[in-house]
């Protein structure tokens, strides 16, 4: 098994249904990778430990998946200045938005880069460490430029049904 090159957190295992989207577009791209459930709440030393582990073995950014008052993208990215990529998960009475809206809303100075609610957005956080990692990677690149490819091919290929 590889050295992972990014780390996926979540803050609860029934963050997986959605943050698994993040883990198959790394695996797609073959990124190794390192997806744990740890909450900054629940378990913050834990956490804290975590983030040193993994910054100082060669991970190149965190995806951190929450939802409710979703503060773990903002701790991460508070303990390590490695790229924080943020996904708010869905939550029952507020439909995201609350998680969508702790996360983007980051106090100026320690950024985390919010994604779409959701399954979207948590493929896209692995699509966006898959471009980050291309900067200084020319194969992962070129898959990067192919699979772009392949999706305006699709949209070409696509015709609408008569009326
Ligand atoms: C957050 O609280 C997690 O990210 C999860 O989305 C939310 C609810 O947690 P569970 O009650 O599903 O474990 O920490």
């Amino acid at each position: 098994m590889s050295k992972p090159r990014v780390s996926i957190v979540m803050g609860s295992a029934n963050d997986w249904e959605i943050m698994q989207q993040a883990a198959r577009a790394l695996q797609d791209f073959g990124v190794a990778y390192d997806a744990r459930v740890i909450s900054a709440h629940r378990s913050p030393d834990m956490l804290f430990d975590y983030i040193h582990e993994m910054s100082t073995n060669g991970v190149q950014c965190f995806i951190a998946g929450a939802g409710g008052a979703a503060h773990l993208a903002g701790v991460i990215a508070g303990k390590t200045t490695l790229p924080v990529l943020g996904v708010p998960i869905p939550s029952k009475y507020l439909k995201g938005m609350d998680s969508l809206l702790s996360i983007v809303q980051m106090p100026k100075g320690i950024p985390v880069a919010t994604f779409a609610i959701g399954e979207a957005g948590a493929a896209n956080a692995g699509l966006f460490a898959v471009a980050t990692l291309a900067l200084n990677d020319t194969q992962l690149a070129q898959k990067l430029a192919d699979y772009r490819k392949q999706q305006a091919a699709q949209i070409a290929a696509t015709r609408l049904p008569d009326l």
